[in-house]
């Protein structure tokens, strides 16, 4: 018996041995196409790529270790440098941490310090969304609206206060984009006046919610409009972009697509694509400069902020995202793939919508297409699913609570943005195959 702690005790998964691109290779020597890169859409520039293990090696052997709280180091001054090239030109400052809880969880904290050097010590209260992820620590699970990740947790998080999610597939307004006028936007607006201005200090939200949603990117203007609210009520806005940065949604980062900056954006994953736990918090030049002003210090840090080692692998992880035009492919492949989607929605009964924005593409499952009624929980549909890709070798991300955070069964697709059409093609595939197995006895149910 392993004394190794699984998330789930009783998980049959198999044991990965290789990777290579997007191919994952277990100990049996079965291969699958890893449709989730990682788990969780993390392995942005795929498995096995040899220089990232050039670039460890060396650097290991020489120094690994080197935090900035204990002197400077000029890896993590270029990583910041090219994660700013990236970023809206807004933005000047990167603080490195390993993460994305606690890229989350210090984005709030630059976010209070810079209200608190304002003089505004009152303002203390973060706005984010129900169906929404942000992360696992107390303070990022308070500001995320995943209710089966919060529940039995809820009496000790520091919590926000929660608004309804952007999702037009199941607005919570029962109303129809465009002529909806936003209304959850301006769900924002009440949120602020009800607790007060002065109370307020930023507004927290993925722009393509990942986990709790299923690739779920919100309408055209919804972002405009937060920013206005934002703006009118001295509110910052805190871009997550744990899972949706970084190239994955078709973007350098995924709130390029409503043409808005945020003030701060808190980033991860993709940044190591798991070959070194790296993320951060990215700070636009008012707020830092702000706080640089009043303040000696940020006050925050942790034993890995600005890792030597992580940093050189950071590095040369954002070249070869950009050198090998990933951002692009991740743009063009995953409209490849939501179109291969469309088709497996039109044949198939228990797919009620399928959405996506780049590589970051969501599956959502109904009992009855025209109501769009969830299966019941206790059927574990999404999981059914996941088994059934697993056995044809395809790796996918299951999630729920999809309809009001407990019901709502949704597959999440995030392959390595390397992937090309005839290997999406291979992958649509697998999942039409085996939703269809899955299908029949759950329509007869
Ligand atoms: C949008 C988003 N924010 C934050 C996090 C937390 O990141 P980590 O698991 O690295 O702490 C995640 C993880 O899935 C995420 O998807």
């Amino acid at each position: 018996m392993s004394k190794a702690m699984l998330r789930n005790l009783t998980s049959k998964n198999p044991r990965m041995v290789r990777g290579e691109g997007i191919y994952l290779f277990d100990s049996e020597g079965k291969r699958y196409i890893d449709g989730a890169s990682g788990s969780a859409l993390v392995c942005n520039i795929g498995h096995g790529v040899k220089e990232v293990a050039a670039v460890m090696t060396p650097q290991a052997e020489v120094l690994a270790y080197n935090p900035f709280h204990g002197s400077h180091s000029s890896a993590y001054e270029e990583m910041a440098e090219r994660l700013i090239s990236l970023a809206p030109p807004e933005f000047g400052k990167v603080f490195s941490v390993s993460s994305g809880s606690e890229a989350v969880e210090n984005a709030v904290k630059f976010d209070r310090q810079y209200q608190v050097v304002r003089g505004m010590p009152s303002k203390h209260l973060v706005i984010s969304r129900w169906q929404s992820y942000h992360g696992n620590t107390l303070g990022a699970l308070g500001c995320s609206g995943h209710t089966g990740r919060r529940r039995k947790h809820s009496p000790i998080l520091k919590d926000a206060v929660h608004i309804p999610p952007a999702f037009c597939y199941r607005c919570y307004f029962e109303k129809n984009y465009p002529s909806c006028e936003l209304k959850c936007a301006r769900a924002l607006e009440n949120a602020i006046l009800q607790e007060g201005p002065e109370n307020v200090s930023a507004f927290i939200a993925e722009p393509v919610v990942g986990a709790a949603l299923g690739g779920a990117p919100a309408p055209p203007g919804y972002f405009q409009l937060v920013r206005e609210i934002c703006d009118r009520y001295d509110v910052l806005f805190i871009a997550d972009e744990v899972m949706c940065g970084l190239g994955r949604a078709g973007a350098n980062f995924a709130i390029d697509h409503w043409s808005v900056a945020p003030d701060l954006i808190a980033t991860g994953k993709g940044l190591g694509s798991g070959y070194f736990p790296m993320a951060a918090s990215l700070i636009s030049d008012a707020v830092a400069n702000t706080v640089q002003a009043k303040a000696a210090a940020f006050e925050g840090v942790h034993t890995c902020c600005g890792h030597l080692l992580g940093s050189r692998v950071a590095t040369l992880i954002l070249d070869y995202m950009v050198k090998n035009n990933l951002v692009r492919n991740s743009k063009q492949q995953g409209e490849f793939l939501l179109k291969g989607l469309d088709e497996i929605k039109a044949s198939h009964a228990a797919v009620g919508d399928v959405r996506g924005l780049g590589l970051m593409c969501g599956v959502e499952f109904v009992k009855d297409k025209a109501t769009k009624e969830p299966f019941p929980p206790e059927f574990k549909v999404a999981e059914q699913i996941m088994d059934a890709c697993m056995e044809r070798g395809l790796i996918v991300f299951p999630g729920h609570g999809t309809v009001d955070g407990v019901a709502g069964d949704h597959l999440l697709l995030g392959p390595p943005l390397v992937i090309t059409a005839s290997q999406i093609l291979d992958l649509l595939t697998i999942l039409k195959d085996a939703i269809g197995s899955v299908e029949e006895a759950l329509m007869k149910l």
